[in-house]
């Protein structure tokens, strides 16, 4: 089989992109895969055409890699690749809608408003966000509405700091998220098929060492501690694997996805967002749950792959 991994691209996760792209190079070949990596840029298509791969592993994070557009190309060119399909990914990489599919389906996950750069600039901000802090209540969290890694997201306990965190949060995004922080143990669940339905990997407790798990934390060895699995109790642990499958369900993903998600204080699972192209990095989640799996990344990637080549 000839794999092609694709990572890179232009979004402001273009260099965890590459770190992802490595890692997953390394495991497809220790697997015995021949896999190549390559950038998407404007020579995929003709490349795409003229040597078609077996398959695709897309590695890119942030916006083509995750809002469809890359996987709808690939549909076209006939390429088959490893995970959810170009609608889904558009649905789940859209905060907002993917926030309420999962509520239509009885999925928890806290209150929002979504508020578009032009309409909070149109009816005055002050007036905006005294409005959202009155209905959602603080602290609250700040986020793009599409986008990922933690960029220009952040914890708002105090009305004041709220303009700040609107503005670092546009200048990653259009449109924002605003939602309820919900105060609990941060928890990602990675979700895989491997072709008998998809099932919940070990649950990983993220711990933050300066309570705030931003991009930083996220890539820097040392300024995070994981467990895994998660140091719930079992019927905690159950309901968080169930609530994973079903948001992955919900979402009509496919293959592979992350479920990120809080436990409350009540041990109750609110999900804040599923990933189509989840982290592959040498400190990223999706590969720490295979591993506590005590499965092998390469091994399940290969199986996805042939999965997809078909
Ligand atoms: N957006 C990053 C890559 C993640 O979700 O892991
Ligand atoms: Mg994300």
């Amino acid at each position: 089989l000839r794999v092609l991994v694709l990572a890179g691209g232009l979004s402001y996760e273009r260099d965890v992109s590459l770190k992802s792209g490595r890692r997953v190079i390394d495991a497809l070949r220790t697997a015995g895969i021949d896999a190549q990596q390559r950038d998407a840029d404007v020579s995929l298509l003709p490349a795409l055409r003229s040597d078609p791969p077996d398959a695709v592993v897309i590695a890119l994070h942030g916006a083509t890699g995750e809002d469809g557009s890359l996987r709808g190309v690939l549909d076209l060119c006939g390429v088959p690749y490893v995970g959810c399909d170009a609608r889904s990914s558009r649905l789940a990489w859209d905060k907002p809608s993917a926030k309420a599919v999962l509520r239509e389906h009885g999925i928890p996950t806290p209150d929002w408003v979504a508020l578009p750069h032009d309409r909070f600039s149109e009816l005055g901000a002050v007036a905006v966000l005294e409005r959202i802090a009155s209905r959602l209540g603080l602290p609250l969290m700040v986020k793009p509405a599409q986008g990922g890694s933690g960029l220009g997201a952040a914890v708002v306990r105090d009305e004041n700091a709220l303009p700040a965190a609107m503005v670092g949060c546009f200048a990653y995004g259009s449109t924002a998220l605003v939602e309820r922080y919900v105060t609990g143990k941060d928890i990602a669940v990675t979700v895989i098929d491997l072709g008998s339905g998809p099932s919940a990997l070990p649950a990983v407790e993220i711990v933050p060492r300066n309570g705030v798990y931003d991009y930083a934390a996220r890539y820097t060895a040392g300024l995070t501690t994981w467990h895994t699995p998660a140091r719930l109790s079992p019927s905690v642990a159950a309901a968080v694997a169930e609530v994973a499958v079903a948001a992955h369900n919900a979402l009509g993903l496919r293959d592979l996805s992350r479920v990120d998600l809080i436990v409350d204080e009540s041990g109750a699972p609110q999900v804040l967002e599923v990933n189509v192209a989840p982290g592959m990095t040498e400190t990223s989640l999706m590969p720490m749950a295979i591993q506590a799996a005590g499965l092998d990344f390469g091994k399940v990637l290969a199986e996805m792959v042939a999965r997809a080549a078909g």
